[in-house]
């Protein structure tokens, strides 16, 4: 039986389905080959469509396209070709996608939007012969709901100046100042530009070379308001993956809270506070939720601003043992702007539509402190795709034990997850959760610095075979981490530690089904 990975790129023709004993149920994961970036996230006449970083030869990064795929629901999707393969202008890097609703652009035809999608090339020559400018950004529009793209004849829309890292354009339309707006990485800052028609471009601000991480490049941007819950007040946010110097290694998104006019993002005073002297407000504290941007256009009547990040990591992503194909995305998230005494911040829950993947539930008895259950069995069967939430409660004056939840196989491999109200801290330990060793970056016992109001906290998380969603008290804070057990984790055991479980549930989770 095949179980190895294969770093060198070439899977074998045929595999049968044991030798892909990672793939998940619920999750987004290219049919076979590399796939990183989600990219041209958009919503258009009922279908969401899912762009990412493919290379279609090889289960490693090489030059890359954009594979495409759409879904109706957020959770059945459906792969279709290539959307945009390389040209002489380069390889497709990572960008957006948008609906020219007024066809400012002209690509439209019969009187429908055109999709307008905005993307990095970057250019393996120029690189090859030392240039520094060889990552520029491009455009494509397609009249046909994404099927076929055709690239724009006055590529590139906007051209390298001498810039190195030069990439990963996300647009916008600002209605105040009635224009487009596109924001994209710079090495140490992003930049902001302007234009009325997507294909001539002004460059209006930058920000952040003083702000936030600089452990690593910046790239993958997204700038997008929200309301402030319970408010009316709407603020600003700027996403921003950083590649390394994420908390706990390698890739980590970090984000901004301020005010956007039009020309130039500034933070917002409390947040501003925090983030001075390289410090770091983070969107997900786990190792494996990297670039994650947001859907555009997602309808009115809707409103929500829907997340999905790449879960893995620039540190071993090339490595994971899987055989077919390589990485999965998160799920789809709603991110939701709360006021915290420490400023504003993001709060993420999986779409409502996860919820159509439960199967059946089970409840969770209270448990004593100091106590263990097995709840191996408690939805009736073996399922690996599972959604489990337990309220815990604690002693102020005795911050003691840590307590959570293991999951675990007959091989003696474990994933442990949960709190540790001594150190204030949130950890998921994959470090004996089977395959570790294919990359010494990989075993890792991961921490988030985390102070519930109360002396009580809510694990709510998402399993799906090799990965784990762990949203804290309504998505106050999350954590992503992959892992791979030899033999799928079956068990699952419930401690207490220093706490009290009040209550709590186990769900099995199934693909419901659909289109
Ligand atoms: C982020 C990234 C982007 C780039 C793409 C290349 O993971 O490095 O900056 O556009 O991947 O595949």
């Amino acid at each position: 039986m095949l179980l190895q990975g294969c770093p060198s790129g070439t899977p074998p023709e045929t595999v049968d389905a044991a030798a892909e004993p990672h793939r998940p149920v619920f999750h987004f994961t290219p049919e076979k080959m590399w796939m990183n970036d989600p990219n041209g996230m958009v919503y258009f006449e009922g279908e969401y469509h899912l762009f990412y970083q493919y290379y279609p030869d090889s289960t490693v990064w090489g030059p890359m396209h954009w594979g495409h795929a759409v879904s109706a629901d957020l959770l059945h999707w459906q792969h279709l070709p290539v959307a945009l393969y390389p040209d002489s202008l380069g390889l497709i890097f990572s960008g957006s996608a948008v609906v020219d609703w007024n066809n400012t652009s002209g690509f439209g035809e019969n009187g429908r939007p055109p999709l307008v999608a905005i993307f990095t090339q970057h250019s393996m020559e120029g690189e090859k012969a030392g240039r520094v400018d060889f990552q520029n950004q491009s455009i494509a529009y397609s009249n046909d709901k994404g099927r076929h793209w055709t690239k724009y004849s006055g590529n590139p829309v906007i051209p390298n100046p001498g810039i190195r890292d030069f990439r990963d354009p996300k647009v916008i339309w600002h209605e105040a100042s009635k224009q487009w707006v596109m924001v994209f990485a710079a090495q140490n800052h992003v930049q902001i530009w302007g234009s009325p028609d997507l294909k001539n471009w002004k460059h209006l601000s930058d920000f952040g070379r003083e702000w936030g991480s600089h452990g690593g490049v910046w790239e993958c941007p997204d700038l997008f308001p929200l309301t402030v819950e319970g408010s009316a007040e709407q603020k600003w946010v700027l996403l921003l993956s950083i590649n390394p110097g994420a908390p706990n290694g390698g890739s980590g998104t970090q984000y901004f809270t301020g005010q956007f006019d039009g020309r130039q993002f500034t933070l917002d005073e409390r947040f501003a506070a925090g983030v001075r002297n390289e410090q770091a407000v983070w969107l997900d504290y786990g190792r494996d939720n990297y670039a994650g941007v947001t859907w555009s256009d997602i309808p009115e009547d809707d409103g929500r601003r829907i997340f999905l990040g790449w879960m893995s990591n620039w540190d071993y992503a090339r490595d994971v043992p899987t055989v077919l194909w390589r990485s999965a995305m998160t799920l789809p998230r709603v991110l939701r702007l709360r006021d915290t005494p420490a400023g504003p911040r993001l709060y993420a829950a999986p779409v409502a539509e996860t919820e159509l993947l439960r199967a059946k539930t089970a409840a969770i008895k209270p448990l004593a402190s100091g106590n263990e259950a097995d709840l191996s069995a408690i939805t009736g069967n073996a399922v690996v795709c599972k959604e489990i939430a337990v309220d815990f409660e604690w002693n102020a004056d005795t911050p003691g034990a840590a307590f959570g939840l293991e999951l675990f196989n007959g091989k003696g491999e474990r994933l442990t997850f949960g709190y540790d109200p001594a150190a204030r801290q949130l950890f998921i330990d994959r470090r004996q959760s089977g395959k570790v060793a294919f990359s010494p970056k990989f075993p890792s016992r991961d921490t988030a610095p985390y102070q519930p109001a109360e002396n009580r906290l809510r694990l709510h998380a998402f399993i799906d075979r090799a990965s784990i969603e762990l949203f804290v008290d309504d998505g106050a804070c999350v954590m992503t981490d992959i892992f791979f057990p030899t033999e799928d984790f079956t068990g699952l055991r419930l401690f207490s530690g220093s706490a009290g479980v009040v209550s709590g549930n186990v769900r099995e989770l199934k693909m419901p089904s659909g289109n």
